[in-house]
């Protein structure tokens, strides 16, 4: 794992933009993995910035994102569709048949997530963008899920719901279960960057950095990925860094 130090959110941000750049400008038909949250928006919005000075084609992208609530429809403000659209979509010319996020109001969430995974499979994720969540989850595999595991209906963990209330009118109204890529799914993608930004993630990049690889925190697994990035701000870092078992690119 390489650790670049950003020196703020907005720095982190410019960075994350800047890999994503490089895969659209130099790989033919690219396939992107794509997160959301609080995280991944201000990178987005340097993908929007970029498209509207250089004119930058999309029709050669194609989008798998990690995850989806069971229960919202597409045009809820709070499903995964309406936030990739308002922050990312509906701003570039990228043909919205080329962004893949699961269904979560299939009637067959067992058929929606093999036929996800099998669509994954079939185009290769190269670059993965992915958050880290205060419980070390990656997507919305919790704590305890099998790092053998392939896209799947997950039960929440009540920290993850409580840590996204704040999208919601209130703690009741957040679903309690979804779709997401699995641990697999995840650690199939040739590239994987991980954004973390925030005093309030520093505990749980402190426990990747310098704990063990175990189920119980699943962003670990990411250890044994061969190509990780992390891009992490100084809030989160602190100004030396959290770990000196990594070599700061930065
Ligand atoms: P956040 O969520 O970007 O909103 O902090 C990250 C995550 O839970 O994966």
């Amino acid at each position: 794992m390489k650790i670049i130090k950003a020196k703020n959110y907005t720095e982190m941000s410019q960075l994350a933009s800047e890999r994503i750049f490089d895969k659209i400008k130099n790989v033919a038909n690219v396939t992107l993995g794509l997160a959301t949250g609080g995280t991944p928006t201000r990178t987005y919005q340097y993908l929007i910035d970029d498209y509207e000075k250089n004119n930058t084609s999309y029709s050669h992208v194609t989008t798998f994102n990690l995850d989806e609530y069971i229960g919202l429809s597409p045009n809820d403000s709070n499903s995964y569709r309406y936030y990739m659209d308002k922050h990312l979509f509906n701003h570039i010319p990228i043909p919205k048949e080329q962004t893949h996020i699961p269904n979560g109001l299939a009637k067959d969430l067992q058929l929606e997530c093999e036929a996800y995974e099998k669509k994954i499979d079939n185009h290769g994720i190269d670059l993965q963008i992915l958050g880290l969540g205060s419980n070390g989850h990656i997507g919305f595999n919790e704590p305890g899920t099998n790092f053998d595991s392939n896209t799947h209906v997950v039960n929440l963990a009540d920290s993850t719901r409580e840590a996204n209330a704040r999208f919601f009118n209130s703690l009741e109204e957040v679903p309690t279960k979804a779709i997401t890529m699995g641990i697999r799914s995840i650690m199939k993608s040739k590239e994987i960057i991980l954004l973390v930004s925030g005093e309030r993630k520093k505990e749980a990049l402190t426990r990747l950095l310098d704990g063990e690889v175990d189920e119980s925190f699943p962003a670990s697994i990411l250890k044994q990925h061969p190509n990780v990035t992390i891009i992490a701000d100084k809030a989160v870092l602190g100004e030396k860094g959290v770990s000196l078992a990594y070599n700061y690119a930065n």
